[in-house]
């Protein structure tokens, strides 16, 4: 048996969802005729309530493509220091966009109203960046999973609109949020411009991502995606899976997270365990003991088939998600309890 706790990337289609991948119908969605790909859309929109929502391969190219529309070259987009539109998607702002950032220190990857008001440069002095755009992102990934308070999503909102800036989210694992906090995803559609959710991480499938928003910027969004290259073509197959995912991976979540904490709490006592962080999703972070190199620790892991990741040299990352069976978290969690002394 091995454990894949790397990331939430790592899981494989179920049968019912390679079923229900073989009887996709499916047709050339760049001339919008793949019925899966439409149907997997219109549901998005739905379930968010908002006009239009457009099916891309990657959360990095549906990020990319909201960032490259809600902005003009020179222009500055406000994020978290740790937001993965900024550190892991190639220098994408920039390169796509030819935007720059303006980076903030959040709380686990959370920034609040005040920060995004006072990072807002004024718009009559020409030395400055044109501030066009705020992404936050929830749950953080590098905040350990942690979950936006939607009192502070509003808050942003209002600064944005005030000033008269998008407000985009990194929703890659949006669902996992939902489900921990039991907001809704229609309050998500009335806070944000656009959202970007991940399909090909908790929810299961191979691949896949939805950008949704108003119907303006979604057929803006269509032609960015075009010119990436992200024009599918009998991509029904792919989009079968997403339909398959959110109507029967969604509610789900909440074991990952249950096995999350169960993971975390074992942790306490261990010696080369300095502080676990807060678990509020399917997300576990520890520091390890000064002294213990990170990797040491993940290849103590690996040894017993327990794969974990170094996501710093003091700090190792587990992922629950829905490869990972309640007898594997049995599994970790006696051999973290058995070896908590010298390491
Ligand atoms: C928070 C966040 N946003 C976006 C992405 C990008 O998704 P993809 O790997 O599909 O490009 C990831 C991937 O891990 C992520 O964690």
């Amino acid at each position: 048996m091995i454990v894949e706790l790397r990331s939430d990337t790592f899981t494989k289609p179920s049968p019912g969802m390679l079923a229900a991948m073989a009887a996709a119908e499916t047709g050339d969605d760049v001339f919008g005729e793949d019925p899966s790909i439409n149907k997997l859309e219109n549901m998005t929109a739905e379930l968010f309530g908002m006009q239009a929502a457009l099916y891309c391969p990657t959360g990095t190219m549906s990020n990319q493509v909201a960032i490259k529309v809600h902005t003009q070259p020179g222009d500055e987009v406000i994020c978290e220091r740790s937001a993965h539109v900024f550190l892991y998607e190639g220098g994408g702002i920039a390169f796509n966009s030819g935007a720059q950032v303006r980076l903030l220190e959040g709380d686990r990857g959370r920034i609040n109203a005040s920060q995004v008001a006072e990072a807002i440069n004024n718009r009559n002095d020409v030395h400055k960046a044109n501030s066009s755009l705020v992404c936050l992102e929830n749950t953080c990934n590098r905040g350990g999973g942690s979950c936006y308070d939607l009192n502070e999503i509003a808050a942003i909102r209002e600064v944005c609109d005030t000033n008269d800036l998008k407000l985009h989210l990194d929703g890659a694992r949006l669902f996992n949020a939902l489900v921990a906090t039991g907001q809704k995803a229609t309050d998500y559609g009335k806070l944000f411009h656009s959202i970007s959710l991940c399909l090909n991480k908790g929810m299961g499938c191979p691949m896949g991502s939805m950008l949704v928003g108003s119907k303006e910027f979604i057929r803006k969004a269509r032609r960015v995606r075009k010119v990436l290259g992200g024009g599918m073509r009998q991509a029904g197959y792919m989009a079968a899976c997403g339909i398959y995912a959110i109507e029967n991976n969604i509610d789900r979540l909440a074991t990952d997270h249950a096995h999350a904490k169960r993971i975390a709490e074992s942790l306490d006592g261990a010696s080369y365990v300095s502080k676990v962080h807060p678990v509020d999703t399917n997300i576990i972070v520890f520091n390890v003991t000064p002294g213990i190199p990170a990797e040491t620790v993940a290849k103590r892991f690996e040894d017993v088939n327990i794969r974990v990741m170094a996501i710093a040299p003091t700090q190792i990352r587990m992922v629950t998600h829905l490869d990972v069976s309640s007898e594997m978290v049995d599994y970790v969690v006696n051999f973290i309890g058995n070896n908590k002394g010298e390491f």
